[in-house]
């Protein structure tokens, strides 16, 4: 008989096994920073109708070009695997009438989200986000409390090397003054072009600006600049948002080639890059989407928000030596005591010590294999990363004592059954602020 196939995760997925506690130090952060601000948690379906990202992110995006994974239920209704989170945020918007509560509405939200790409380092099939989006506050101070927020959140957790772009995509008429301009600049060049940017040419030239062929980049040193051409209020915003930023003593460069990947973006725009990464990695990005609300059919009605990509994030927290010696700190809290019963008649006893170590708020686990040689249950504590063990058989039961090994000082003592928890707890508390 031909051995069972075994299973592999599917090209770009990954299982999260031993970075899960470092995804939930990061999640536990972002709840606690965003909270300060005033965010509430959001969780939306993972599945959404097609159509929400094709008039949301727009259908000249690669996004929805290309990276969707889009399927017909038993109905034939097309649904999408999300690829993003802010046209989800904008549907519960108009779907829950959030602007019938207080203003402006303010969320966050983390899970995972799906592109079908080409996977590489950093780049994944089903990746996760922490995202944030501020709805209904048109005003240039939202775009500079909402970067102050996300700086605050990457400060705690101990990042210092960000570089911070920043630029202004303008208002629809500006961009679409701009696109024409950038056509006209860019015709006599046109067979110097790649395909893509020469498709780009005519449905969305903008996106050729962060194009990577060094000859079009080149080509672009003298193109006009989106800046130049920003409408009186689109400047004045964005002048505010740069000043302020200022004041807050934030870091950043203004980008002329910054003008993201999604359709729905106006105004301000950003993304967060680390020198840790490799340059085309952005570990965050950004900006102002005010036609989004009303592309979606509902009023006008202004937005701006962000996305953390949480897997790089991940990946750089614990290449960050603050962060990593935090979460080893909790690490080691989290450990658990062993209790090994020694003796089968006694394993209900190891469940009864193992339960009150718990109601004091340590961590347990009990032994209960009690046929193994004491010396295998005890390696059985070393792999479990346990510092303490804690025996108990009928010589400690007679004697009403336990019997605490601790591993990292090689000692052993007898301690009284009934102030074992006390005793355990106090080596436990000294271990820490050592
Ligand atoms: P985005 O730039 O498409 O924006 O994605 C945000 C972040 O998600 C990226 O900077 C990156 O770190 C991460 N990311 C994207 N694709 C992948 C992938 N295949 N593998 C790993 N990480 C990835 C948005 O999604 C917008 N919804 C952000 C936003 C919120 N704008 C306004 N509000």
């Amino acid at each position: 008989m031909a051995a069972k196939r075994r299973f592999r995760t599917v090209k770009g997925m990954h299982d999260l096994v031993g970075k899960a506690p470092v995804f939930a130090f990061v999640e536990d952060k972002a709840r606690e920073v965003f909270s300060l601000y005033g965010y509430d948690e959001v969780r939306t379906p993972i599945v959404e109708e097609t159509e929400l990202f094709v008039r949301g992110v727009g259908e000249g995006s690669e996004i929805v070009g290309k990276q969707m994974y889009t399927f017909d239920d038993k109905k034939g209704r097309s649904l999408t695997l999300r690829p993003e989170g802010t046209a989800p945020v904008a549907r519960a918007y108009l779907q829950n009438n959030w602007a019938s509560g207080p203003q402006p509405v303010k969320v966050f939200y983390m899970g995972p989200y799906f592109r079908y790409e080409r996977p590489q380092e950093g780049r994944y099939r089903q990746f996760h986000q922490i995202g944030a989006e501020l709805i209904n506050d048109s005003g240039p101070y939202s775009d500079v409390e909402l970067l102050v927020m996300l700086l605050r959140f990457l400060e705690e957790l101990g990042f210092e090397d960000l570089e911070v772009g920043l630029n202004s995509v303008g208002d629809p008429e500006c961009r679409q003054r701009y696109s024409q301009r950038l056509r006209e600049y860019l015709a006599p060049y046109r067979d110097e072009l790649g395909a893509d940017s020469r498709r780009r040419l005519e449905t969305n030239p903008l996106r050729i600006l962060d194009t990577k062929a060094p000859r079009e980049r080149e080509l672009l040193e003298g193109a006009p600049r989106l800046r130049d051409e920003l409408g009186g209020p689109a400047r004045d915003h964005f002048q505010v948002v740069c000043d302020e930023l200022g004041r807050f003593d934030i870091d950043f460069e203004i980008d002329d080639r910054l003008v993201r990947g999604l359709d729905y973006y106006t105004r301000t725009v950003f993304e967060i890059t680390s020198t840790a990464l490799g340059a085309q990695n952005a570990i965050l990005g950004g900006g102002r989407y005010d036609g989004l609300i009303a592309e979606l059919g509902g009023p006008s009605v202004p937005g701006i928000g962000f996305a953390i990509g949480q897997d790089r994030l991940v990946d750089l927290v614990l290449k960050i030596p603050g962060a990593s010696r935090r979460l080893n700190a909790e690490d080691h809290r989290r450990r658990p005591v062993c209790v090994i019963p020694i003796g089968g008649s006694y394993r209900r006893h190891g469940m009864e010590l193992a339960q009150e170590l718990r109601a004091a708020g340590i961590p347990a686990i009990c032994e209960f294999d009690s046929l193994r040689p004491l010396k295998a249950r005890l390696k059985q504590a070393v792999r479990h990363d346990c510092r303490w063990v804690v025996l108990f058989g009928e010589d400690e039961e007679k004697e009403g004592k336990i019997v605490l090994k601790d591993f990292y000082d090689r000692t052993q003592e007898t301690i009284q059954r009934d102030r074992f928890v006390e005793e355990v707890a106090k080596r436990r508390a000294s271990a820490d602020s050592s």
